[in-house]
């Protein structure tokens, strides 16, 4: 189960500069680079052109986005969603690797946008009730369910009232999820039940877009 000494996202993001690889494997990675246009983590499905990841945007995400609000992503990788969110006023972007805010940096890196590198569930110089929009794809199906506890409890410092937060975290009734070791033991039962006890309303529930996964939109 993946915690905060966990190697599993600087070693993705390591395996994902390697070039160590047989010469096969090198010409692969080179078409599947070229084809992902560089930008760290489309390898695992672009939003632009793979069904499911393009509801999520076009419902979750690009209707939220308003030029005069503040928007908050845990997790951003290499920006495969943060591309959506640049229109926010001000964009926060938060991980726990700074290799990885670096990694972003290089194909995403705007005046609006804030980098910062967190504890694992803090949100170090957020100011408080500033946040209209929280975003998360991606990241929290890795997480522990104690450091999505913590988020949770975090997250009510930095919410404006109203504000909508959106996460996308592993769900272990589904096979798929099942059969990933790197997925965390959470399920739409215990994801419910822990952003209800920490004092939130479920707006939405996805079961049913991911194959291993599910989205659940909560407010204050
Ligand atoms: C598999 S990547 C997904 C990234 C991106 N959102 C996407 O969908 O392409 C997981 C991301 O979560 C970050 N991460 C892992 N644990 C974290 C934590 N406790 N707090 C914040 N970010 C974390 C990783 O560094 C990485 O950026």
């Amino acid at each position: 189960m993946p915690d905060l000494k966990t190697t599993l996202h600087v070693d993705m993001l390591r395996r994902f500069r390697s070039n160590q690889a047989s010469v096969l494997v090198r010409i692969a990675r080179a078409v599947r680079k070229e084809l992902a246009g560089q930008v760290y983590g489309l390898g695992w499905g672009d939003p632009e052109n793979v069904e499911p990841l393009k509801f999520v945007r076009d419902r979750y995400v690009l209707p939220y986005v308003k030029a005069e609000q503040t928007a908050l992503e845990i997790g951003p990788a290499g920006g495969r969603w943060t591309r959506y969110l640049l229109g926010f006023r001000k964009l926060y972007v938060v991980d726990y690797y700074a290799e990885v805010l670096e990694e972003l940096k290089k194909t995403c890196n705007r005046p609006n946008m804030e980098f910062i590198k967190n504890g694992g569930a803090d949100f170090p110089a957020v100011a408080d009730r500033s946040i209209d929009y929280l975003f998360s794809f991606g990241a929290f199906v890795h997480m522990d369910v104690l450091i999505i506890d913590a988020y949770l409890a975090n997250m009510k410092r930095i919410l404006k009232p109203g504000a909508n937060a959106i996460i996308h975290y592993s769900d272990k009734t589904k096979i798929m999820a099942r059969r990933n070791d790197t997925f965390s033991e959470n399920t739409p039962e215990i994801m419910r039940s822990m952003v209800r006890n920490a004092g939130y309303t479920i707006i939405e529930e996805d079961l049913t877009t991911m194959w291993h996964s599910s989205i659940i939109q909560f407010r204050l």
